[in-house]
């Protein structure tokens, strides 16, 4: 291992996998390799910047021809796969995208890959693939596939073509399916930073249905560090799952971010329901465990966690001031206007 390419490195979780492992591994090459969606956003990469064993490429990877030149200007020896249309709610309003990066993309990063002779390829999943987890029961890396967003089909069928270059073509692969991820450089769309980010204007906080559905919450550095364990001592054809073992329900969550940020339940908003919304994912970890990860934050950290993500979204309120303009407007009002009228608030 000597040239890593991170596709999806200017994302939240893959930058903070570039930060990591520039810093970690000076002797490795790291190529972040990002088409700059809407989400992608080189301010997440400034800290490595000027490093000499960084750089980055603009690319998709759904373009056969950038993957290709990029695996062999750069002598590519592992790809660790983040990019992705990452957002539930827009992949029920524009599913097409989705399709293109998740599924498509994914298959031609591996097409490719196996013609370059990779020497080893993780791909990031999600424990979404696993579907809606009744009753107490945890995840297990060989459960069924029951995907209901088509976020979470997309993400399932890029999982599964990796499995089959595993079996068909014996590629040396590894998937990771981390849990719902919170923490700095997080585009304002996803619950946390979007609540804090509203909650620092005063503005109105939909929350979907009841609020009881329930999440379990990892920090960004933890699900870097479980990809990097999953990355250094995975077993080929293996998957991982990456929890954070805290369960918490949406409505929980948003009062701590409340109480940290000082306002008012007031703000709150009970909005219709997300279509098919998901009531929780729960996964085990333990596979990932016995390869020697450990989180930095547990269950019992979470209370500080929430607040120290909340101090850094009011520390860089230019970071996030600058996203929430333009096209992100505009889906504010395609997702948010008619919920929040419905619940007697104003967008
Ligand atoms: P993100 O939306 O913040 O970042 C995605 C990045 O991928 C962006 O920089 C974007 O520009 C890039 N990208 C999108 N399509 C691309 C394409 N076709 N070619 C090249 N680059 C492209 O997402 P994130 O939250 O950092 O998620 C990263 C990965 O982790 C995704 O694969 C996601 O499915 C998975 N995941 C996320 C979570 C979570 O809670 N955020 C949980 C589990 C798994
Ligand atoms: P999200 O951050 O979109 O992640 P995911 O859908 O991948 O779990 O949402 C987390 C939870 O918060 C989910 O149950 C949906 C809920 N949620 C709201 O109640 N209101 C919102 O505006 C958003 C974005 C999410």
């Amino acid at each position: 291992m000597k040239n890593i390419m991170v596709t999806g490195g200017a994302g939240f979780i893959g930058s903070a996998f570039v930060r990591q492992m520039v810093k970690k591994h000076p002797e490795f090459n790291i190529i972040a390799f990002d088409k700059l969606t809407y989400a992608g956003n080189l301010e997440n990469l400034t800290p490595v910047n000027d490093l000499p064993n960084f750089k980055f490429v603009q690319g998709d990877i759904a373009d056969r021809e950038a993957v290709r030149s990029t695996y062999e200007e750069h002598a590519i020896d592992t790809v660790v796969n983040f990019a992705a249309e990452s957002h539930v709610d827009r992949s029920i309003l524009s599913p097409d995208a989705f399709i293109n990066s998740n599924t498509v993309g994914v298959h031609i990063l591996l097409e490719s890959a196996q013609k370059h002779g990779m020497e080893r390829f993780l791909h990031v999943s999600t424990d979404e693939v696993y579907g809606d987890i009744e009753g107490d029961h945890f995840s297990l890396e060989d459960d069924p596939f029951q995907p209901n967003s088509p976020y979470s089909a997309s993400k399932a069928g890029g999982d599964l073509m990796v499995r089959a270059y595993h079996v068909t073509y014996g590629m040396n692969t590894i998937v990771t399916r981390g849990s719902n991820t919170y923490g700095p450089y997080q585009y304002p769309e996803k619950l946390m930073p979007f609540f804090i980010s509203e909650a620092i204007d005063d503005r109105p906080l939909p929350v979907y249905g009841n609020g009881m559905q329930v999440r379990d919450w990892l920090h960004v550095e933890d699900h870097a560090g479980g990809i990097y364990t999953a990355l250094m001592k995975g077993e080929a054809g293996q998957a991982y799952n990456i929890a954070g073992e805290n369960q918490q329900n949406n409505i929980d969550v948003i009062r701590l971010m409340l109480k940290h940020l000082n306002k008012p339940e007031t703000l709150l908003k009970y909005v219709p329901d997300r279509e098919g919304h998901d009531r929780r994912y729960a996964m085990n970890c333990d596979k990932l465990k016995a390869l020697g990860w450990k989180r930095l934050y547990d269950h019992s950290d979470f209370d500080k966690a929430v607040a120290d993500t909340v101090a850094w979204y009011k520390a860089n309120e230019s970071w996030w001031r600058k996203i929430k303009t333009g096209e992100y407007l505009e889906y504010y009002k395609r997702q948010y206007a008619a919920r929040l009228a419905a619940a007697g608030a104003t967008a």
